[in-house]
């Protein structure tokens, strides 16, 4: 019967973007809350010898509910492909403190598919947990090809902190887009230093960019810090917009100019869809 891609209740845009490229059917979920908190959920397509591909990120726990739902429902599919933009729990990848959990493993060990995409996972070992073949996509080529056309002042892109460095050379790399980092430094014992590592942004433009942005207290700092010191505007990208509690105002308050992110959460900043790049992963052979 070929592929079939399911949307989730959580990635109903990027589902239908990427059936589209795929040239296939899309089935849409049929989904409810129960009164008690259960939540509900069908498939509406055909299911049954059919190579499925299931789009559903995990932001709630709600969302990871309805994945293993959506997951046991297409059990009579010749194949079943999870698709998990956004991988909710991440963060919480090794055992901080004794008598925590790793709950990205708990989680991942949970998604019982025939293989499995992460977009920008947290930490790439979160993968070694999925019991299956699993590949993570990297959306960050696709924000600075993003960046790279809005016609940016002499634009420099910046990580908050070396964490995200990697993720910000991939960014800037294939555009030849300059970039570089927040260094802290301790200058005695109650003051600290934080300024770009390497190059001056006096009169750039600046994209602050992470993996995620949550509260956005991480950003609005360094967005404070560089007003401070002679940049011009401050954008800020990231791939998962969580933009949780007040991260709007709080950005906009610190003085962003624009928010950028990718569709992996379905956002008003969701600039940049990541379909493309999980079509072209999803023809290839696993790594
Ligand atoms: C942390 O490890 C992540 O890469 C982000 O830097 C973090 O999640 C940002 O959180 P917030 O927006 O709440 O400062």
């Amino acid at each position: 019967m070929g592929m079939r891609v399911v949307a989730g209740p959580a990635s109903q845009l990027l589902a239908t973007r990427l059936a589209s490229l795929l040239k296939c059917d899309v089935d849409l979920t049929d989904y409810k809350e129960f009164p008690d908190g259960e939540v509900y959920c069908r498939v509406t397509g055909k299911i049954k010898g059919a190579d499925i591909v299931i789009v559903q990120s995990t932001y709630h726990a709600t969302d990871l509910i309805y994945l293993l739902e959506l997951i046991d429902a297409c059990d009579e599919a010749d194949s079943v492909t999870v698709v998990a933009p956004y991988f909710g729990y991440a963060r919480q990848d090794k055992r901080f403190k004794s008598g925590e959990p790793v709950t990205a493993r708990a989680l991942a060990k949970c998604i019982k598919s025939d293989r499995i995409f992460t977009v920008n996972i947290h930490d790439p070992s979160i993968l070694k947990y999925f019991p299956c073949p699993a590949n993570d996509i990297n959306a960050a080529p696709e924000l600075g090809s993003y960046i790279d056309g809005l016609g940016l002042r002499d634009p420099v892109l910046l990580a908050p902190d070396d964490g995200a460095l990697n993720l910000v050379r991939s960014a800037s790399e294939p555009r030849k887009l300059h970039y570089d980092y927040l260094e802290k430094t301790r200058i005695s014992g109650d003051e600290v230093k934080i300024a770009p590592k390497n190059l001056d942004v006096t009169g750039r433009d600046v994209v602050l960019m992470d993996d995620i942005v949550s509260t956005g207290g991480t950003i609005a700092e360094a967005i404070k810090l560089l007003k401070m010191n002679g940049v011009c505007d401050v954008y800020v990208a990231c791939v998962h917009a969580v933009l949780a509690r007040n991260a709007y105002i709080r950005l906009y308050d610190a003085g962003v100019k624009s928010i950028i992110s990718t569709d992996t959460l379905e956002k008003a900043t969701s600039h940049v869809t990541v379909a493309p790049i999980i079509a072209g992963a999803l023809k290839e052979p696993l790594k």
